[in-house]
């Protein structure tokens, strides 16, 4: 599949299909989230005037995103067992949570410390980020403690634990929007320090790594049940 294919769907659509484009459209400023019915091709000929570079880095990603490394041997994530993905949302994006969130938290009360009084938006995102943070570290733990060990023990009976679950993916996914929206897209205000500069890319990192997790449970692993 190639990127140009892509172009007639709309933006919410192809994000969900391949969560890997999310982080180039925010290298190149897409607006992906809001207004997500228009096109791929309106979106990118609207928000970015360097089309071609965008196009070349997209199919990169797509093309490194349809192999995963599992075992020594490299597959699509439709072709690994409940246990390798288990194995790999776990060690991959749980851990990564594990060690961001809290590392974030502290970065942004530092910099509303310092930046709060110019950039009065600091309070509503750091107020946004200190819920989605407590969210998403229940939720972890209902996943590990409850749902995964019922799939590895082959439990059937897991759909309304599921759905819940799946509920609370798309409650982290509006905190995330609206993340997104008052940091203006992760960009910086002139007068912003290097800690501030850290924040703002931790923060967009994770919103990219949220989008593959909440890919690979929602539609990879939970559709399986
Ligand atoms: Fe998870
Ligand atoms: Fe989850």
């Amino acid at each position: 599949m190639k990127f140009k294919e892509l172009t007639q769907l709309s933006i919410g659509e192809v994000v969900t299909k391949h969560p890997e484009l999310v982080r180039v459209f925010m290298d190149y400023n897409v607006d992906f989230c809001c207004g997500g019915d228009r096109t791929v091709s309106e979106a990118i000929e609207k928000d970015t005037d360097e089309v071609e570079a965008l196009e070349v880095a997209a199919d990169k990603a797509i093309e490194q995103a349809k192999l995963f490394a599992v075992g020594g041997t490299q597959k699509s994530l439709d072709a690994f067992t409940n246990e390798e993905l288990i194995d790999r949302i776990v060690n991959t994006h749980h851990r990564y949570l594990r060690e961001t969130l809290p590392r974030l938290s502290e970065l942004l009360f530092k910099i509303l410390g310092v930046h709060g009084e110019h950039h009065p938006e600091l309070f509503e995102i750091h107020r946004i980020f200190g819920g989605l943070k407590t969210e998403l570290e229940g939720h972890l733990i209902k996943e590990e403690k409850q749902l995964f060990p019922q799939i590895l023990k082959g439990s059937k009976d897991v759909a309304q634990l599921i759905k819940t679950l799946e509920d609370e993916h798309d409650g982290a996914g509006e905190a995330l929007h609206a993340l997104t929206d008052l940091t203006n897209h992760f960009t910086l205000p002139s007068d912003a320090c290097v800690t501030y500069g850290a924040t703002y890319d931790l923060l967009k990192a994770l919103t990219a790594d949220m989008y593959m997790h909440v890919h690979t449970e929602n539609n990879v692993l939970f559709k399986r049940f």
